[in-house]
């Protein structure tokens, strides 16, 4: 992992055309002192953090959750816990922001995708993004919610993120902050998601549609090892191969919910891009969900890799204080540790043997 973040450099890998790139490809984070960043230490949570399922939320959590949103959005741009600077996480560690120096070669770009360390990565980023939304709303038991396009009632994009429009009839990003322009029109509502959308419609009415992807949630899920359902650690060349969910219904929500018309499908379609969108939080608090139930589907035969460059690969984030910190795969293991749990959500797909 990065030593420090002034080794940062312009992200434009994947990126097919960086003029073309609306949401700019400058992600390195704003560098607010000189100091090494301390290993992070969890607190004591007093109480979980219960992430609700999206599609079940009552009317006074969405406005508590469009009001951080709203607050966040508000920050100036250079700040760290800003809309932007959080958007430019993803930017960084995914598109090349970083080099390191892995199994003696000095200049290896790091990508957290299509490898072991993508679930960890992922779920350090949105702990200190809830944490950060809490804190802007002065609530310490705010909890994200999960986008569950693993149970048929959750399969749409959810409610909350849809347009709300003004009097003139424009979409209004003031009156929803959770909306994003650059989505895929004719997949908003009703639309059902294709768990293997890979840019084509699959033409399956939506009863087949829900079938098909209960069967690909099994596939994905059930009788993985720890190597598939992971993937592998990167190698020489910092690449390592994708676990079954991230190569799969993760992959597959980001590019049905991007927008094809724009040049790098924006926003979801494209890694520099996918944070800009509020989406990109509640499909990944969703994935997150996925590394917790797939352990908790046989505690015997499920369990974290526990070699040593796994538990001890790093990343530096930006916590509520605005501290510099280091956090370690190791660290991400328990959720409860980390001090939030999921809403119970049944999991359908458990009985859809391909
Ligand atoms: Cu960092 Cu969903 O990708």
């Amino acid at each position: 992992a990065p030593d420090n973040i002034a080794d940062c450099v312009a992200a434009t890998d994947g990126v097919r055309d960086p003029d073309k790139a609306i949401r700019g490809t400058a992600c390195c984070p704003p560098k607010l002192s000189d100091s090494i960043p301390p290993d992070y230490v969890l607190p004591n949570f007093p109480q979980l953090r219960i992430r609700p399922p999206a599609q079940r939320v009552d009317d006074d959590y969405i406005v508590k959750y469009r009001a951080a949103i709203a607050a966040m959005r508000a920050l100036p741009d250079e700040d760290p816990h800003s809309w932007k600077q959080q958007g430019k996480i993803h930017c960084a560690y995914c598109n090349g922001g970083y080099s390191l120096e892995m199994n003696g070669l000095p200049d290896v770009k790091l990508q957290i995708h299509n490898s072991s360390l993508f679930y960890p990565f992922h779920r350090w980023y949105l702990y200190f993004y809830e944490r950060i939304l809490g804190k802007l709303i002065g609530d310490d038991t705010f909890a994200l919610p999960y986008w569950n396009w693993d149970n048929p009632t959750g399969m749409m994009l959810p409610a909350m993120l849809a347009p709300v429009f003004d009097d003139r009839g424009n979409p209004n990003q003031l009156l929803n902050p959770l909306f994003d322009p650059f989505r895929e029109v004719k997949h908003l509502p009703p639309a059902i998601v294709d768990l293997q959308y890979r840019g084509t419609e699959s033409g399956l009415d939506c009863i087949d549609q829900i079938n098909t992807n209960l069967s690909t949630m099994y596939s994905q899920m059930i009788n993985q090892t720890t190597d598939t359902f992971f993937g592998t650690n990167p190698g020489d060349d910092g690449k390592g191969t994708p676990g079954s969910i991230e190569n799969g219904a993760h992959t597959s929500v980001h590019i049905w919910t991007g927008n094809s018309k724009m040049p790098n499908r924006e926003d979801m379609g494209n890694f520099y891009s996918a944070g800009y969108d509020p989406a990109f939080y509640v499909h990944h608090a969703n994935v997150d969900r996925m590394w917790h139930v797939w352990k908790g589907l046989n505690p015997l035969t499920n369990k974290d890799p526990i070699d040593d460059d796994w538990l001890n690969a790093s990343y530096v984030f930006y916590d509520e204080n605005r501290q510099l910190v280091r956090v370690y795969n190791r660290d991400a293991v328990d959720v409860t540790k980390m001090g939030y749990d999921f809403e119970p959500s049944r999991t359908p797909w458990i009985n859809n043997r391909p």
